[in-house]
């Protein structure tokens, strides 16, 4: 290892990481990978691990399956106090390495490595009395790959954190690989991010019923690079069928979810454009929002978090799929309204709405896609 290692502070954390990893635009993956850019999905990652155990019962044990030299990790032992013990996993013994002097440096005694392919790390913790109580899976691409094992390693009523950074896949480019990863096809859409964060639940709802888990999604996130997803594993099978499509009318805009496919727009008659098989059921548990609420005062966190809790707070019971100002003010020929303008006028005419924390501009509804266009251009 010559690329010289400088010592970096995340949340409060000491972290040792290459320094080229913070000079060059992609990070090098030598001797270790380490994305500085990635902050704030870690700093959300700690507050979603600290409102999951505030009062949890089981033990507190934090399993990192591709972790590269450890900065999740690191942060979950040494952040959160009540933790019990994390194991970090990668197959470069490099980033294992510099883990552990990150380690030694704050001093943590509830933190081991392994050195392994992460399906085998996890299968080996798949008995019920070795699990953890959170998994997270955050790959280079896709996490398809490791959600059976992730799944077969997370205690029942743990859970687990799953990204994705294929992009391009789940936003429409390629979509053979799609079907393939996912199980399911998106549509390209003004809020492509949510049909992206769809299928990979998608994927894990089919994953999961294979071995009669359900899950209940608590909290999700997109920046730039990544998709989050954070669900709660639960060990009776599905009840109810949370399996379905987006319907999308390219035409008229209208939008909304169907356990099967319609090929004819429901307003307009024009022929639909269809995402899915993907999970139409909630994105965010509102209780879970509101304790992330609570435990993010006691952390150092990018002030970034605080909006994103607050919009996801607002969205969580309302319907899916969002439309966006910009799209609206083009289909009526007038200047975008302000969120929150929009947002009063819809609920004035007794309509919910909401702001969402997938889009600055965009809104959540349960009004329908032609009343919205009469209401936003009186
Ligand atoms: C995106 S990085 C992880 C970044 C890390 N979670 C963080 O927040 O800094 C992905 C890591 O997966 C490791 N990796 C890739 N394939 C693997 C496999 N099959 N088993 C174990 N580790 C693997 C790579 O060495 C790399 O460190
Ligand atoms: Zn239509």
């Amino acid at each position: 290892m010559n690329e010289e290692i400088i010592e970096i502070t995340e949340g409060s954390t000491k972290l040792f990481v290459p320094k080229g990893s913070m000079t060059e635009k992609v990070p090098p993956k030598e001797p270790a990978f380490f994305n500085p850019r990635a902050s704030l999905s870690r700093d959300l990652s700690i507050i979603a691990c600290s409102a999951f155990w505030k009062d949890y019962k089981f033990p507190k044990i934090f399993f990192d399956g591709l972790s590269g030299l450890g900065a999740r990790g690191l942060r979950i032992a040494n952040e959160i106090s009540e933790v019990e013990k994390v194991i970090v996993n990668d197959v470069n013994p490099n980033a294992l390495d510099i883990a552990l002097r990150s380690a030694k440096i704050n001093n943590l005694e509830n933190f081991e490595i392994s050195e392994n392919e992460t399906c085998r790390f996890l299968s080996s913790h798949s008995r019920m009395n070795e699990r953890a109580s959170i998994v997270d899976i955050d790959p280079f691409g896709s996490p398809s790959k490791y959600i059976d094992c992730a799944i077969r390693a997370t205690m029942h009523s743990g859970m687990l954190a799953l990204t994705a950074t294929d992009l391009q896949v789940l936003h429409g480019l390629f979509n053979k690989a799609a079907k393939r990863r996912y199980y399911g096809t998106p549509v390209k859409t003004e809020f492509s991010n949510e049909i992206a964060i769809r299928l990979i639940l998608g994927c894990v709802s089919f994953v999961a019923g294979r071995l009669d888990i359900s899950f209940q999604p608590l909290f999700v996130d997109h920046d730039m690079h990544y998709y989050r997803t954070y669900m709660k594993i639960l060990n009776t099978p599905e009840k109810e069928e949370k399996i379905g499509y987006i319907i999308f009318c390219r035409s008229c805009k209208d939008r909304y979810t169907e356990i099967t496919r319609q090929d004819k727009c429901r307003k307009c008659g024009h022929e639909t454009e269809i995402a899915g098989p993907l999970w139409i059921g909630k994105l965010f548990e509102k209780e879970f929002i509101q304790k992330m609420k609570n435990v993010k005062n006691d952390l150092i966190v990018n002030k970034k978090c605080d909006r994103i809790i607050e919009r996801a707070e607002e969205e969580a019971e309302l319907p899916a799929t969002y439309y966006t100002l910009d799209e609206i003010a083009s289909m009526i020929k007038s200047a975008p309204l302000k969120l929150n303008e929009a947002i009063e006028r819809l609920r004035a005419q007794g309509y919910k709405a909401s702001m969402t924390s997938l889009n600055p501009g965009g809104f959540r509804t349960d009004c329908e896609i032609d009343k919205i266009t009469q209401i936003f251009q009186n």
